[in-house]
């Protein structure tokens, strides 16, 4: 009896060391949280396996890996709750992303995000260590109300203060040649700002249904497929002229770049209405392009960014337009993006793909003179 309780614990430790863990499933949350759990399902971190995001999917349809019907070492981060995660990330074994099973479909579970317990620094991408604890979840507030399916956790959890809990996944990705393929290129902090207060900002509703609290932590994770109108207070644009010409200033106030991933193109379109008729003047496109001996390249066989014109963080970027202004005329600005860059669609087969081929308009500024 006691000999098959010792082996049970030894398992049971052994387990708890891996990679592998057992979570709560997100619906399991929605009984207590319910409007949480709306806005996380509006979110990118429940979108992201290959069958829920057509892009990611276009990207994984042309990977080494998948083409060998193997490992799918992007489960790290895309489907860190996943059941068979530790096989997703050895070389060989055949563990393919499955929108049957649920522990894949969970996304960047809300039991999983809940449980970093700390983020261990490596040169590829860092990884996330979790409790052990089954039913233990990292919160922020000081007080609260103790909740009937589970316990709370606030001491010990600077990295959800400081909101740092993020760098785990959002750091930097490097490939095997050493190129940082998406990197939020942590400073973060500025001015009190992180990644949870301008991601996660503080909307209307309880934190729980057992409670009545005036607001709670945004869960739609605004970004650049959703809720980017959350984030538009960061960027200014402005507008300066001359006697010859004009000058759009873009002022970025956030602690990385515009946009993060390689695939992505911001756009400043602009035109000058004048006499109520519009004068469209040239596109200015913001890209980072990552590629291999000259030519753009996928992220696995890129070694070089071979240019970057994306507007970084902090940077104030200036457009100057040889357009002479008159009294009277109206300049219309629009800065936005394209997830993916209309360049590489057809490439990716993507071009009928709304989510990727549409433009989307981030900010617009009119100025009259
Ligand atoms: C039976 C109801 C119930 C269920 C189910 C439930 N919770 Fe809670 N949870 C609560 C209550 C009540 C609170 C305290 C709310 C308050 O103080 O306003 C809470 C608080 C929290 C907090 C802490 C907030 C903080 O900063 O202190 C986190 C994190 C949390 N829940 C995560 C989860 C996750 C993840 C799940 C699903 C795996 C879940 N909860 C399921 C009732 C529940
Ligand atoms: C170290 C963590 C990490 C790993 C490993 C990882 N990703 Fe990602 N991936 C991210 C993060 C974080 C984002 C969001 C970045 C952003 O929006 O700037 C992302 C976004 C993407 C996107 C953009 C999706 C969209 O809708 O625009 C694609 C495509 C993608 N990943 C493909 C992959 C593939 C394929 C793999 C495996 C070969 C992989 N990723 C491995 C962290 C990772
Ligand atoms: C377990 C890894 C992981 C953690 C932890 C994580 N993310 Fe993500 N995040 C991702 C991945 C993967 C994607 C891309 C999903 C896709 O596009 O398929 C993503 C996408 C995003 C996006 C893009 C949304 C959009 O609309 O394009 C934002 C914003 C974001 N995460 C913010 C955060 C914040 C804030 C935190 C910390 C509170 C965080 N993430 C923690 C993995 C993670
Ligand atoms: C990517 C990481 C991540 C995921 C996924 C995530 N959360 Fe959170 N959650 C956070 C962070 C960070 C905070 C703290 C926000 C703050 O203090 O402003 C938080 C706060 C909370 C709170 C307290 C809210 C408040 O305003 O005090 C609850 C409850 C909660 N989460 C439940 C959930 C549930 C339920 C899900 C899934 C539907 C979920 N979380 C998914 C990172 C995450
Ligand atoms: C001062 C506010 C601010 C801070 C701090 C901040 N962001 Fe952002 N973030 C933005 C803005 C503004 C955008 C661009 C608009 C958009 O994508 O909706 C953005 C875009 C993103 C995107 C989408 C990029 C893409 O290419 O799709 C991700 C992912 C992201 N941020 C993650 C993070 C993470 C992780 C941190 C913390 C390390 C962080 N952000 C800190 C404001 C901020």
């Amino acid at each position: 009896m006691n000999y098959i309780k010792l082996i049970l614990l030894i398992l049971s430790t052994l387990t708890a060391n891996d990679t592998a863990h057992h979570f709560a499933s997100n619906k399991e949350c929605k009984a207590c949280h319910s409007q949480i759990y709306d806005e996380f399902s509006g979110s990118m971190h429940i979108h992201s396996i290959p069958q829920k995001d057509p892009i990611h999917k276009a990207i994984w349809d042309k990977h080494p890996q998948n083409k060998k019907q193997q490992c799918y070492g992007c489960g790290k981060c895309h489907t860190p709750a996943a059941d068979n995660l530790n096989k997703m990330l050895t070389k060989g074994e055949k563990a393919l992303p499955d929108a049957t099973n649920p522990t894949h479909n969970d996304g960047i579970a809300c039991a999983y995000c809940h449980r970093i317990e700390r983020i261990e620094k490596h040169k590829k991408s860092n990884t996330n260590i979790i409790s052990p604890v089954e039913k233990k979840y990292n919160g922020t507030r000081g007080e609260h109300i103790q909740s009937p399916f589970h316990a709370i956790s606030t001491e010990g959890n600077a990295l959800m203060k400081n909101g740092n809990v993020c760098i785990g996944c959002h750091s930097h990705k490097r490939n095997k040649h050493g190129l940082n393929v998406c990197s939020t290129n942590i400073a973060n902090e500025m001015d009190g700002a992180n990644c949870v207060s301008c991601h996660m900002p503080k909307v209307k509703g309880s934190v729980s249904d057992m409670t009545k609290r005036e607001t709670h932590a945004f869960h739609g994770f605004a970004g650049s497929h959703y809720h980017s109108e959350m984030l538009t207070h960061y960027i200014d644009i402005s507008i300066l002229r001359e006697i010859d010409d004009f000058v759009i200033n873009i002022d970025n106030r956030t602690s990385h770049a515009l946009l993060l991933h390689p695939l992505r193109a911001a756009v400043l379109k602009v035109s000058v209405i004048r006499d109520s008729k519009e004068i469209k003047l040239d596109n200015k496109q913001f890209i980072r392009v990552i590629g291999h001996e000259g030519k753009p390249a996928m992220p696995w066989k890129a070694s070089t960014t071979l240019r970057d014109t994306m507007i970084k963080a902090n940077e104030k970027r200036s457009v100057k337009y040889n357009f002479k202004l008159q009294k009277d005329d109206r300049v219309d600005v629009t800065l936005g993006w394209y997830l993916v860059n209309p360049k590489v669609l057809k490439k990716l087969g993507l071009e009928n793909e709304a989510v990727a081929s549409e433009f989307i308009a981030f900010k617009k500024e009119q100025f009259e003179f």
